[in-house]
């Protein structure tokens, strides 16, 4: 006898009416199969419109959605209104539900045998803890799906007019975390940062930013080296500093608005100024978005 494993159908030779057959059975479903997988679901920077057809579909279909504080409010908009809304995110000034919490939320939702979309900010695999929580769905036997978002830093430099690459001034770029969960600055290697022919794009970078301009500089980056924070990349209210690694810090401690930032450093920001395609309708046409270092 032999059971195809991993199907749902095994088959055997077995004795029927005094002859050998070749006998087929629905196997037994595992717990496994009788859940819906968790979908884990990138939500991309902010405009609604580069979510992935498949977000999309997934989210019109959802019966919970457990959503980050970095999903838009547009992104938002699009979950049905019968489906329930989990807010995972701030909870209170500064806390947060604790990511143990956020598991474990996953696997009761999922065990409930309703549909559920984890919706993550940008790429939940990008700084999103997307491989913790399917790491834990995982251990528990829960079945899930990726589904990957744009992340931030593909589409803010894309609405600031920053290519990351391009020939002649980058032929590499770096994903890097300018912040850990603790607060503490994450022990970079500024040596390897300081490559003038590599663009960095740092998230979560905005609380040190003044540390991580010295360091580049201190291990060789230019001071002259062009340096952008975007500030609510993709969104109505997207706001784009362009200046040099020297004034970034004086730059982006002088804005006094909360918003989600994205530092990019390395020669390609210069393209900004030819590039800058995106004008969000905001409500002061004046002022474009883009302000340059004097
Ligand atoms: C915890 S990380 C999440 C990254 C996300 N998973 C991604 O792929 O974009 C949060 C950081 O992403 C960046 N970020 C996310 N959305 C952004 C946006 N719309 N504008 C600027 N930066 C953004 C900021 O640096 C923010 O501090």
């Amino acid at each position: 006898m032999e059971a195809l494993a991993g199907h749902r159908f095994f088959a055997y030779e077995g004795r029927i009416g005094g002859k050998t057959r070749i006998v087929v059975k629905k196997r037994k479903p595992l717990v496994a199969d009788a859940l819906s997988p968790v979908y884990l679901v990138g939500a991309g920077p902010g405009d609604p419109e580069l979510l992935t057809v498949k977000a999309l579909r997934l989210l019109g279909e959802a019966d919970v959605v457990v959503y980050d504080r970095l999903v838009s409010e547009e992104v938002l908009a699009l979950i049905p209104s019968g489906a329930t809304r989990i807010f995972a995110g701030k909870v209170a000034r500064h806390h947060y539900m604790p990511q143990a919490e956020i598991n474990e939320l996953l696997v009761g939702l999922a065990r409930s045998g309703r549909k559920v979309v984890r919706l993550k900010g940008g790429d939940p695999f990008v700084f999103g803890r997307g491989g913790e929580e399917a790491a834990r769905l995982a251990e528990s036997g829960i079945p899930f799906e990726v589904v990957p978002g744009v992340t931030s830093a593909s589409g803010c430099s894309a609405y600031a007019g920053i290519p990351l690459t391009h020939r002649g001034l980058a032929h590499s770029v770096r994903y890097v975390a300018g912040y850990t969960q603790e607060g503490e600055i994450i022990d970079l290697n500024w040596a390897s940062l300081a490559d003038p022919d590599t663009t960095l794009v740092i998230y979560m970078g905005r609380t040190n930013v003044r540390r991580l301009g010295e360091q580049l500089i201190a291990h060789g980056l230019s001071a002259e080296t062009p340096a952008a924070a975007i500030l609510n990349g993709t969104r109505p209210d997207q706001r784009t500093v362009v200046t040099t690694l020297t004034f970034l810090a004086d730059r982006v401690e002088a804005l006094n608005v909360a918003a989600p930032t994205l530092l990019v450093i390395g020669r390609v920001v210069s393209l900004a100024e030819v590039l800058a395609w995106y004008a969000p309708d905001s409500a002061d046409h004046d002022d474009p978005g883009t302000s340059k270092v004097p």
